[in-house]
């Protein structure tokens, strides 16, 4: 067995090397003969060859039967073995028959995902043959001799790369003689290959194998020769080193910022769980990001929605294992950090912009059980003087548990509470789910009846509507990659705006998620619900907690678009809302697949009110940033259990640095909401939302930013300092943009907090204090009442006056907070609008100001001007880092006698009147 695979493919030897423009082509062959392929290893390997047999011997049970050919193909270093028994646990004789190497491993190390049976240093793969250049870049045809251990082998493939951008390239493996299914996500086309890149491509030809290297540092970035290729129908896998070890991203996961590489199984299939470690959660995105020597980075896509799994090593490298599809990747070069996220944006969208009032505090909670209760919590809210924009109603709103209904009873006057709201100046938003209730007698429920009618329901085998269980008993799930469906939502939405005129939608429960599995009537036994491979999913089955894999969809087998699922309701959301209020849309989704984030937002689900996950949303608003859902944000003071004082006053100075902040609590806890605490705690959190309210206006500016450009609001502190490696696995703090950096306090307990501060001036305005850091952690005072905010040296942040809703706070006079460097320079921009308009930065609609300060002044250069900012004041200037007291402060060649020096802190405290559309020019001396 082991003599036939060395026969067919040994050890390599590159033949010739061709400088083809970007292209190094490596055309590698396989020496003849079994002997020479000892002799290579053998030359290789002297003196080795002692150790190496004892550490065999010590690892393998005795009486082992491994011929003595054993330790020339399989003396691979542990970390560098790649699983050949990946589905399930095979035998000794079962793996050699794979001639595969088999090794037991110690129990723990199995445990961990240590591979026993592993591929040999060489095994059949992929030829490649043809390499033929294209207009945009190479295309050439793979084929295999032997099938796999996998049925349905795609024994010919068609290889295409890309050379898409300086930055970005693509290579796709498919199967030319059949259309297999591919994620129907619209991604720019180039009908030219990019005249200079960042990157070059060797191929090698037998084993088939793609190598990409960085040209600047000539950094390997990917190497997919290290394992074999697999691609069967249900089976298709590809492996490839990396680079480091500091990798980002494979969402969705209870996780920290950077993932473990010891041996990490990471499944992708979206299911209704509460957070918890390694478990599949509500969404799948297939993107990484590594950040390599030096502060360079580069990022992987893999667009491919079915189940995987996705394994990482120690070595390190990666293994991608799906289910379907096709392998189709783009590697973006960067070179750093944020060119990688705006260039992955570039082929997956850029985030919506969000009305401004999406920006200001939300609070929910399941069991406001009646309008009143609902209108109390508001009026209670307003009394102990709490901004709060948004108030929400969980299931509690509806007749049954059915979508588009309210209980006549409890909420009936449901459509004057939501006016009242809006009096006021706030918005409301409810909650719904897709699970269609199909048990309401005939001619009662149209949502139903309608979609019976007009077929927009997933299909079961027998090619009814697929029934399942959710809230409301038996329901039916609407096929949003179904035109009709579309249409079907759009008129639902609109019916029941008709009657309550709602200003956003929630939509929960979108994985979708099935209280039965399958559906009442289980799922048949076939290739879809029992693939060869099946994923790490919790349940073990693909079934488990959704519907069944093999039911209908308009485009496809639900095996294909579960994962898209959550993704094509937001958009039928997106567009619903858009139609019917034709105003910008707001819509918070569960689930999400990449591109999410030019629809809709996400809330990271049902998680605990504990210390342990309110760190862990600080990597999951940052990872969602990192995959262009900016509009993001976990449920303050925590959804399941009960929270306590501490925790929820900490959870909420936290929570007023989530870009999207809401207050959410599960029926039966204890009550959370802020004016529920003793006066001390209501405070605090009063402190919070009101830092949160001044700084709207940066906010907006920044989702602006990632809306224009794909950048991110929310950022890890690689994001900005990636040449400073103590920031890579920060995410126990944050920053805003690139200028405001968060230390939070996460335990209780506590009134100190340790941060890393980078290199670089910062400045607390609240404490007045300045920290000048060399790069290094610094112990912060933090009593219960404050959070550490720290502006960077450099930027000029517009503030405004907070208020109890944005309706007011937009009104109010502004502040520009200037941190100067050492150098007295400093630089910022505000972006301006109606703040619900569509597409008014498409359309010009909109002001943008920048800002800069440089020897004693601060102008104003205004690029762009609409009726907008007419009322708005500046009113206050203040500037962080003046050196000496200033004798004189003019505003337009005007002396301004309201002004004030602090000596302790630095501090210039400016006092003025301007109008924000003017141009202006402020001198200290
Ligand atoms: C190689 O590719 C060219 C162009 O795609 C095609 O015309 C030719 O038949 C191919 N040759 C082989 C041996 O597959
Ligand atoms: C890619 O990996 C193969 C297999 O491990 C190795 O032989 C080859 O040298 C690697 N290529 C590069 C450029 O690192
Ligand atoms: C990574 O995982 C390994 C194996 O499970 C574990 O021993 C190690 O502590 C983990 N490392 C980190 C940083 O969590
Ligand atoms: C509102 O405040 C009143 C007075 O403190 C309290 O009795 C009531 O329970 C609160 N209502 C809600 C829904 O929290
Ligand atoms: C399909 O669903 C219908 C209900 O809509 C049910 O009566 C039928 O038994 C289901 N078929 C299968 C194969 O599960
Ligand atoms: C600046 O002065 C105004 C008016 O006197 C005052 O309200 C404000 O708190 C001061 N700001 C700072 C940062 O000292």
């Amino acid at each position: 067995m082991i003599l036939k695979v060395l026969a067919l493919a040994a050890a390599v030897t590159v033949l010739s090397v061709y400088g083809v423009h970007d292209v190094a082509l490596a055309v590698v062959m396989s020496p003849a003969t079994v002997s020479q392929a000892w002799d290579v290893y053998r030359g290789e390997n002297k003196g080795r060859e002692e150790a190496t047999q004892e550490l065999t011997f010590v690892e393998q049970p005795e009486s082992s039967k491994v011929s003595v050919l054993q330790p020339t193909a399989c003396d691979i270093p542990p970390d560098r073995r790649f699983d050949c028994a990946p589905e399930k646990l095979i035998s000794q004789e079962e793996c050699q028959a794979r001639g595969c190497c088999y090794v037991p491993v110690s129990c723990l190390d199995s445990a961990n995902g240590k591979p026993w049976c592993f591929f040999p240093l060489s095994y059949p793969s992929y030829r490649m043959k043809n390499l033929t250049a294209t207009e945009t870049g190479y295309t050439a045809q793979l084929t295999r001799d032997a099938p796999t251990f996998f049925p349905d082998n795609i024994m010919n493939l068609q290889l295409d790369v890309m050379f898409e951008t300086e930055g970005r390239l693509r290579f796709s493996l498919k199967d030319p003689a059949n259309k297999r299914f591919e994620v129907p996500l619209e991604t720019p086309q180039i009908s030219i290959k990019a005249s200079s890149t960042l990157y070059s491509v060797q191929f090698s030809a037998d084993p088939f194998g793609l190598v990409v290297v960085r040209k600047s540092s000539g950094q390997v970035l990917l190497n997919t020769t290290v394992a074999p290729l697999f691609y069967a129908d249900q089976f298709l896998q590809i492996s490839t080193s990396l680079p480091s070890g500091f990798i980002s991203g494979l969402g969705e996961h209870l996780t920290s910022l950077i993932l473990n590489v010891s041996w990490t199984k990471v499944t992708l299939w979206n299911r209704d769980m509460p957070p918890a470690p390694s478990a599949n959660l509500y969404g799948s995105h297939p993107f990484y990001l590594v950040l390599e020597e030096g502060g360079l980075a580069h990022g992987v896509f893999l667009l491919n929605s079915n189940a995987m799994d996705v394994i990482l090593q120690p070595s390190p490298a990666i293994t991608w294992r799906t289910t379907g599809g096709i392998l189709d990747f783009y590697i973006f070069l960067g070179p750093d950090p944020k060119s990688v996220v705006s260039q992955y944006l570039d082929v997956i969208g850029y985030p919506l912009m969000p009305p401004y009032w999406a920006l200001g505090f939300h609070l929910c909670r399941w069991g406001y059980i009646s309008t009143a209760v609902t209108k109390e919590v508001v009026k209670n809210m307003t009394a102990a003087q709490f901004p709060l924009d948004v108030q929400w109603n969980d299931l509690d709103y509806t007749d049954a548990r059915r979508d588009f209904t309210f209980d006549k009873d409890r909420f009936r006057d449901m459509p004057d509470m939501v006016r009242d709201f809006h009096h006021d100046g706030r918005r409301y938003v409810m909650i719904v789910d897709p699970g269609i209730s199909s048990s309401s007698p005939p001619g009662s429920y149209k949502p139903y009846d309608e979609g019976l009618k007009q077929g927009v329901f997933i299909l079961n085998a027998t090619g009814q509507p697929l029934m399942g269980k959710v809230w409301p008993g038996p329901t039916a799930f609407p096929d949003f990659t179904n035109p009709q469906a579309q249409q079907w939502w759009y008129d639902m939405v609109k019916d029941f705006h008709d009657q309550v005129p709602f200003d956003g939608m929630w939509i929960d429960m979108n994985e979708p998620s099935n209280f039965v599995e399958g559906s009442l009537d289980g799922c048949p036994n076939n290739k879809f619900e029992n693939p060869p491979y099946v994923p790490g999913v919790l349940g073990r089955s693909l079934k488990t907690h959704t519907i069944c894999a093999s039911s209908k969809q308009y485009l496809s087998s639900h095996y294909n678009l579960h994962n898209l699922y959550g993704l094509t309701e937001a958009i039928a959301s997106h567009d619903a809302l858009v139609r019917v209020r034709g105003k910008r849309p707001f819509v918070i989704s569960r689930s999400t697949f990449a591109s999410h984030g030019r629809y809709a937002g996400h809330w990271t689900g049902d998680i605990a009110s504990t210390w342990e996950h309110l760190y862990y949303t600080i990597p999951a608003v940052l990872l969602f940033n990192l995959y262009g859902v900016p509009l993001v944000g976990a449920d303050v003071c925590g959804f399941v259990g009960d929270t306590s004082e501490e925790l929820c006053v900490r959870w909420t100075q936290l929570g007023a640095f989530y870009p999207f902040m809401r207050n959410h609590n599960d029926h039966g806890n204890r009550p959370q909401e802020p004016y529920i605490f003793s006066q001390g705690a209501q405070k605090a959190m009063r402190k919070a939302l009101l830092l949160r309210y001044s700084l709207l206006p940066y906010l907006y500016t920044l989702f602006h930013k990632a809306h224009s450009a794909g950048d991110t609001v929310a950022r890890p502190l690689y994001l900005e300092f990636p040449e400073d490696p103590n920031t890579w696995d920060i995410d126990r703090q944050l920053m805003w943009g690139a200028a405001l950096l968060i230390t939070p306090v996460l335990e209780a307990g506590k009134t100190k907090v340790s941060g890393y501060f980078p290199l670089g001036t910062w400045y607390n305005t609240i404490a007045g204090s300045t920290i000048h850091s060399k790069g290094q952690w610094i112990l912060l005072p933090a009593p219960l009442d404050t959070i550490n905010v720290h502006i960077r040296a450099g930027y000029i942040l517009p503030l405004q006056e907070p208020a109890l809703t944005t309706t007011e706070s937009r009104t109010k006079g502004m502040t520009l907070v200037v941190a100067l460097t050492p150098e007295g320079v400093a630089r910022g921009d505000l972006f301006w609008d109606d703040g619900e308009g569509l597409l008014t930065f498409e359309k010009g609609d909109y002001t943008q100001i920048l800002f800069l300060a440089r020897n004693g002044m601060l102008v104003n250069e205004i690029v762009r001007l609409n009726g907008q900012v007419d009322g708005l004041l500046l009113q206050e200037v203040t500037v962080l880092g003046v050196p000496s007291p200033p004798h004189h402060v003019l505003a337009n060649g005007i002396p301004v006698a309201d002004f004030s020096y602090r000596l302790d802190s630095k501090i210039l405290n400016i006092s003025l009147s301007l109008l924000m559309r003017e141009q202006f020019v402020i001198t200290w001396s």
